[in-house]
């Protein structure tokens, strides 16, 4: 096999040089953790899956107006990215009480919060990535003022937009996580959605049962993951394994 340049590797993704300046290369590992790796197994497929559902969610945002980080998908497992400056934060946007922010607040799970809410934390393995507010990032230069105010309003658009397309397919978007990156043309700067948005990086329930379809079900030893992530890409129109997808996809008006 060609051998590439690997740039850096973390808990579900590899980066290798991309066949351009400017590029990467995103490979989508089966290894599967939580709890800041404090849990770990091998899931199957679930690199390829994660792969196409980023992929489709991307090309959306993009096609919404969203710059991201996406170029194209490559194969299975990989897809080729810009290379930008990742900013060290885990946006996370709230629609449902779940999660940390339900055990936080002593919410109860699946409540309906009175708006959408978001959050920061500071993107570090070793602390175990704090939760930050507006001043550490700026104090501490993670990001400028003006690049906050920027995420926060991309996040929310992201938000209403995904929570749509999640919705015409019997999904619901609890909350999810962003990251930015910055993109270098010349001396112009852009920020974009970078990483991935897959089940890892979001809580996804079915609008009937609120069975989930998200890494919870690893999270919590509930099982029936590859399934569940399956159902996404299927309901999606991403995959159609012998069966019409959820009845056939959001369809988006050109
Ligand atoms: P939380 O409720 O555990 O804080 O998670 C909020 C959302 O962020 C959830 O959709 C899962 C996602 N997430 C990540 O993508 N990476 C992480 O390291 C954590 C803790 C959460
Ligand atoms: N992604 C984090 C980890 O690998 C935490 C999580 O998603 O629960 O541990």
């Amino acid at each position: 096999m060609h051998h590439r340049h690997r740039i850096y590797e973390g808990k579900a993704k590899i980066i290798f040089e991309g066949p351009e300046p400017g590029t990467y290369i995103q490979f989508f590992k089966d290894e599967t953790t939580a709890f800041n790796a404090k849990k770990q197994a091998v899931i199957d497929g679930k690199g390829v899956l994660n792969n196409r559902i980023s992929e489709y969610i991307f090309t959306q945002l993009e096609r919404f107006g969203i710059p991201t980080h996406f170029i194209r998908r490559l194969n299975m497992r990989e897809q080729i990215v810009h290379s930008v400056e990742i900013i060290p934060l885990e946006v996370v946007v709230r629609n449902i009480a779940a999660g940390s922010l339900a055990r936080r607040f002593g919410l109860e799970e699946g409540s309906m919060l009175p708006r959408s809410i978001i959050e920061f934390y500071y993107k570090k393995d070793e602390l175990g990535d704090p939760m930050v507010s507006e001043e550490h990032i700026t104090a501490f230069g993670w990001a400028e003022a003006q690049e906050i105010e920027e995420i926060i309003v991309l996040a929310g658009r992201i938000n209403d937009f995904l929570s749509g397309i999640f919705l015409s397919v019997g999904i619901r978007l609890v909350d999810f996580k962003l990251e930015f990156g910055r993109l270098w043309e010349g001396d112009m700067m852009c920020l974009v959605v970078a990483d991935e948005i897959s089940p890892d990086s979001a809580r996804l329930w079915d609008i009937a049962t609120n069975d989930k379809l998200d890494k919870d079900l690893f999270r919590f030893d509930m099982g029936g993951l590859i399934e569940a992530y399956k159902e996404v890409a299927q309901r999606l129109g991403i995959v159609n394994e012998n069966r019409p997808s959820y009845p056939r996809g959001p369809v988006l008006v050109k």
